[in-house]
C-alpha cells in the first residue's frame, strides 16, 4: 500500500532468466485479479487469459515468440488475448482498433507490478507469431493474442534501464511548454518531496492496520484449519456470459465515436431482444 505501490513499480524490471520453480497458483491466481481489476471501456471486459505452465508448450510459445529461447527457462507464461468482436460490436473501430488494445494493457502492467508484489519476475513479449501460439493453444480465430507474459522466480537481476527525466516528457499547459515556473520546476523536487509523504503515510497505514488485526486477533479464537480437498483436473463448467448481460452502451457518443455507430449498436441489442 502507498510507498509500496510506488517501489513496486519502479522496482519493476524485465527479467529474462528463471529459476526452475513453480509459481505457486495463490500468485498466479492474485496477478490475474489484479488484471481484471483494471477499468476498461464501457466495462466491456474483453480480456481472456490462458497460462500455461506446460514445459512443451512453453517451448512452442518460445519458437512462436521469434525463437527468444530464453522464454524456455520461464515456469510459467500468460498468453493475454482480447475478445476483438465484442469491442467491434459495441464501439466499431475505434473499438477495435484502441480501446481493445488499452483494455488489455492496463490489465497486463496490473499483472506485471503484482508479479513484483509477490516476489516474481516477468517480461511482456510482444514479438511473437500469433498465429502459431492460436494453433498451439487452440485459441478461437475471433480472439487477437496481443501480449505473452513470462513469470517466475528471477534468476538475474537486470539492471534498470536508460529512462527518459521528468522534464522530457512532461509539459505545462499547451504541447511543448516547458516554462519553468516558479515553485514548480524541476517536477524531480517534487518526487522526492511525494516519496517522503508517500512513506509517512504508509508507515501510519501500516501501524493502523497492525493495531486493528492485533485487536481481531484478542477477541477471535483461531480457526481450526480446513481440510484439503483434491483438486478436480477438470475446471468446473462455468457459463459463457450471455450477450444481454453486456452492459448498456453509452447514450451519447464518447469523443472520437460517431453516433451513426451507437445508433447500429442500438439496432443490434433491439434485434437480439427480438
Ligand atoms: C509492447 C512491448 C513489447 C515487448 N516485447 C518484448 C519482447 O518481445 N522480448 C523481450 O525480451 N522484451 C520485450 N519487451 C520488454 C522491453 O524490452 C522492456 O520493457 C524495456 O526494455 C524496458 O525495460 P524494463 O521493462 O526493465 O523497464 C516488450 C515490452 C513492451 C511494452
Amino acid at each position: 500500500m502507498g510507498m509500496d505501490v510506488y517501489e513496486y513499480i519502479k522496482n519493476r524490471r524485465s527479467v529474462r532468466k528463471f529459476l526452475d520453480m513453480p509459481v505457486e497458483w495463490d500468485k498466479m491466481s492474485l496477478m490475474i485479479d489484479a488484471a481484471k481489476s483494471a477499468p476498461s471501456a464501457g466495462n466491456l471486459q474483453g480480456w481472456r487469459f490462458i497460462v500455461v505452465t506446460n514445459r512443451n508448450a512453453i517451448r512452442k510459445i518460445a519458437d512462436a515468440a521469434l525463437h527468444q529461447t530464453w522464454l524456455e527457462t520461464a515456469p510459467a507464461v500468460i498468453v493475454a488475448c482480447s475478445d476483438v468482436d465484442r469491442y467491434s460490436k459495441y464501439y466499431g473501430k475505434r473499438g477495435n482498433k484502441l480501446y481493445s488494445i488499452q483494455d488489455l494493457s492496463m490489465a497486463v502492467a496490473n499483472i506485471l507490478v503484482m508479479a513484483e508484489a509477490q516476489g516474481l519476475g516477468s517480461c511482456f513479449i510482444g514479438a511473437f507469431e500469433e498465429e502459431a501460439v492460436k494453433r498451439e493453444l487452440k485459441i478461437p480465430e475471433s480472439l487477437d493474442v496481443q501480449a505473452l507474459i513470462a513469470v517466475g522466480y528471477a534468476d538475474e537481476k537486470p539492471p534498470e534501464p536508460a529512462k527518459l527525466h521528468l522534464r522530457d516528457v512532461v509539459f505545462f499547459e499547451t504541447y511543448g511548454n516547458r516554462v519553468r515556473r516558479q515553485g514548480i520546476w524541476p517536477l524531480e523536487k517534487h518526487i522526492d518531496k511525494g516519496r517522503e509523504a508517500l512513506e509517512v503515510f504508509t508507515t501510519k497505514v501500516k501501524e493502523k492496520s497492525k493495531e486493528v488485526v492485533d485487536a481481531v486477533k484478542e477477541k477471535v479464537p483461531e480457526q481450526p484449519k480446513e481440510e484439503v480437498v483434491e483438486e478436480s483436473k477438470e475446471a468446473p463448467k462455468q457459463e459463457e456470459p450471455k450477450d444481454q448481460e453486456l452492459p448498456e452502451p453509452p447514450k451519447q457518443a464518447p469523443a472520437g465515436i460517431s453516433s451513426d455507430v451507437l445508433e447500429q449498436i442500438k439496432q443490434m441489442k433491439k434485434k437480439r431482444t427480438e
